[in-house]
């Protein structure tokens, strides 16, 4: 199948605050060098926001994950899961064609959603509600035939049922995921014939089921505002609501260079007060180098070539500038990376302490041997 940007794009896309928030943090799991590994959880989050994946959205995580746009578009295009087309409003079903649920009935639930939706897959409905397409297979195949409908599972299904849930869903009901014939899970219809004393925890529905119920957003898009932003590796950062709002990215331009990116960063305010609600100082900036030339800020576990980059055209050149800052200060300095959290993560002043007194860490060994970049 051809997978292709869509002909009408929207203009523009920003995050939900929250769900900017929440992209930040994941960017922080990755050490220095590698944040593009965080692009398959953003454009995730980013078709989750808007049901389906734009070309700005796409340039908007090339943008804060410092890719070029090509590698981003490579991932968006590759993996079925991203949808590149408008998805219904309500809900885009996908339906399981592969050989179990093809068996046991696929067909006629494909021939519902030809019949109350489209006639073709990826097509909206007449009222846009809706969409479907066939996937391979989905894992449920001892609950054949089943059907994806947002996050969750509808197993055992049989045409009628099917296109009654497509009336509750269009109604605004969100139907209970799981088995739809009365199986709690994927035991025999008649009844268990072992394991009889099995006991569920007593929880009404399956385990996937109950949780689903329990969340409640299985046909919802995600604004950030339905989970806790929970984000242990950062410390203060315990829940979505505590972390305060940055201002949402208006257009997605073509990412910026870093000199740019740094000259603004120094204008501007903090767009994000994440770390810590420390008052920020500016620390003691340079305009270049002492004689003798600058340090190997690569050094110091933590700092890539891109963020040495930055650190030089903030200001910093030298271990023992970096060894000085105060919590004000690395407040300031935090706020104007693009990666949060990492100079206490890391210990940036203990290393730079140490190496401005002429001693080695573990790391600088290890970059000195060129094991490193
Ligand atoms: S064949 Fe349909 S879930 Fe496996």
């Amino acid at each position: 199948m051809l997978r292709r940007l869509y002909h009408d794009q929207p203009e523009s896309f920003a995050f939900t605050p929250a769900n900017q928030a929440w992209a930040e943090a994941q960017i922080t799991k990755y050490p220095e060098g590698r944040q593009q590994s965080a692009v398959i959880p953003l454009l995730w989050r980013a078709q989750e926001q808007t049901g389906w994946l734009t070309r700005p959205a796409i340039e908007h995580v090339a943008q804060m994950l410092g890719m070029a746009y090509i590698r981003v578009l490579e991932v968006a295009t590759f993996y079925f899961m991203f949808q590149l087309q408008p998805v219904g409003s309500v809900a885009h079903i996908q339906i399981c064609g592969t050989t179990s649920c093809m068996i046991c009935g696929a067909e006629d639930l494909i021939a519902v959603c030809k019949e109350k939706i489209a006639p073709t897959p990826h097509t909206l409905s007449e009222d846009g509600k809706f969409s479907w397409e066939e996937v391979e297979c989905l894992g449920a195949c001892t609950n054949a035939p089943m059907a994806q409908i947002g996050k969750d599972y509808y197993e055992d299904l049989t045409a009628e049922g099917f296109s009654k849930m497509l009336d509750d869903m269009a109604a605004g009901k969100v139907p209970v995921p799981g088995p739809q014939n009365g199986r709690f899970a994927a035991e025999p219809l008649g009844g268990l014939t072992a394991l009889k004393d099995f006991d569920s925890g007593h929880t009404k529905y399956n385990a996937s089921a109950q949780l689903a119920t329990d969340i409640g957003d299985g046909i919802k898009r995600i604004d950030g505002t339905e989970v806790p932003l929970l984000t242990p590796w950062l410390k203060d950062r315990a829940t979505k609501d505590e972390a305060p709002a940055p201002a949402p990215a208006a257009e997605a331009p073509a990412a910026k260079p870093v000199a740019k990116q740094v000259e603004e960063a120094k204008a501007a305010p903090a767009p994000v007060a994440d770390v810590a609600d420390v008052a920020e100082a500016e620390p003691d900036l340079l305009t270049a180098a002492r004689e003798g030339g600058a340090d190997d800020l690569k050094r110091i576990k933590g700092v890539g070539p891109k963020l040495e980059q930055t650190l030089n055209e903030l200001g910093f050149y030298h271990f023992d500038q970096i060894a000085a800052w105060t919590e004000a200060q690395i407040a300031w300095v935090d706020n104007r990376l693009k990666f949060k959290g990492r100079i206490t993560r890391d210990d940036w002043i203990g290393q730079a302490k140490q190496l401005a007194a002429g001693e080695d860490t573990e790391f600088s060994k290890r970059v000195d041997k060129g094991g490193v970049y």
